[in-house]
């Protein structure tokens, strides 16, 4: 049987927590992880100052996959300026593993209906290497009256068309065969062009697929109002990652909302993350919901090729239910022992 080298990066907050849990359900399918711990996030920046070392990206660049928990400071936090774990760890990991697609899957647990709309059964593809994450801008006389501050958004046709293959690729895989572009071509002219212009053009290559656009402010109102006309959506990265919140508060709650950052062409690792963050609020009160990192888990095993396994832990997921007041702990419990 084939083993799997897996880096895992708890990171901070609840992120140890729920990777712990992931690591017992994933065990229990009986997949053989080989796993190195890297101790990455707030406590090694604050104790030593680094953040990714060279050395120890070059190892993770080896690896057969990452697990990450969630990385961040407290919000607020003094110790650790804004941006530095999120641009310096995770967003380094997505640029330098070219984890181009970040496909976070969205379906409503039967019997939940929290916002009482239609189920949900969604993936949603978003850019993960371009866009305004790109980190294109700076500060000019900062700190002075005539201070200026500019944040551009990078959008290549090669990095915008491969998303969207990937997206019509998906999109031809599943029964309804429906992909949604989101952007906001009304008033982003010269990027939203790039994205319509190569949406279009991929579509031909692909007759069968119905195609649907929304403006990125009008679906935040279908996701609430009508989420079934949506199958597959295709966005860029901070369209995206605003979007897969919403997606996530309405189709089960964040506690739920799984993520794949994928390198589809296979030259290095893919990520795996629960959408959540660090949550520093409730660490170590044992109520972090791991169903989240749990289901990223079973989507880096269907990555790996170990359909049966990541079948198994989907089953025992959505035949779940909560009961009120458990602890995390014992949630990993309950679905290691259904899987
Ligand atoms: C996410 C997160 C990250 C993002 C942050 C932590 C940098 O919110 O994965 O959605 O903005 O992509
Ligand atoms: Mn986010």
């Amino acid at each position: 049987m084939a083993r799997y080298k897996v880096g895992l990066i708890g990171g901070d907050g609840i992120g140890p927590e729920v990777i712990g849990e992931t690591i017992k359900v994933i065990a229990a399918t009986g997949v053989k992880l080989d796993t190195v711990v890297y101790d990455l996030g707030a406590d090694r920046y604050l104790r030593t100052g680094e953040v990714l070392p060279d050395d120890t990206l070059i190892e993770i660049k080896a690896l057969d996959a990452v697990l990450l928990g969630a990385v961040g400071p407290p919000i607020g936090s003094t110790q650790v300026p804004s941006g530095i774990l999120e641009r310096g760890l995770l967003l380094k990991l997505r640029f330098e593993l070219d984890l181009y697609v970040n496909m976070r899957p969205f379906v409503t647990p039967k019997g939940w209906n929290r916002f009482n709309i239609d189920p949900i059964d969604m993936v949603v593809i978003r850019e993960n290497t371009e866009g305004s994450y790109a980190g294109e801008g700076g500060l000019l006389r900062k700190g002075t009256k005539q201070e200026v501050a500019t944040q551009g958004s990078v959008n290549t046709r090669f990095g915008v068309e491969r998303v969207i293959r990937y997206a019509f690729e998906l999109a031809s895989s599943r029964p309804r065969k429906h992909l949604s572009l989101v952007h906001k071509t009304n008033v982003l002219t010269y990027a939203g062009d790039l994205w319509q212009r190569t949406f279009n053009e991929v579509a031909k290559e692909y007759p069968d697929i119905e195609t649907a656009y929304s403006h990125v402010d009008a679906a935040c109102i279908h996701m609430v109002e009508s989420p079934s006309r949506y199958d597959v959506i295709v966005t860029d990265n901070l369209f995206g990652d605003i979007l897969t919140d919403l997606c996530g508060a309405v189709s089960g709650g964040i506690g739920l909302a799984a993520s794949a950052n994928l390198n589809p062409d296979r030259t290095g690792p893919s990520l795996f993350e629960p959408v959540h963050g660090a949550a520093h609020d409730i660490v170590g009160t044992g109520i972090a919901n791991p169903m989240a990192a749990i289901r990223s888990g079973a989507l880096m095993l269907e990555f790996l090729g170990e359909t049966q396994a990541a079948g198994r832990i989907n089953a025992a997921l959505e035949a779940y239910e909560i009961p009120e007041g458990i602890k995390t702990s014992a949630i990993g419990d309950a679905i290691a022992e259904r899987v």
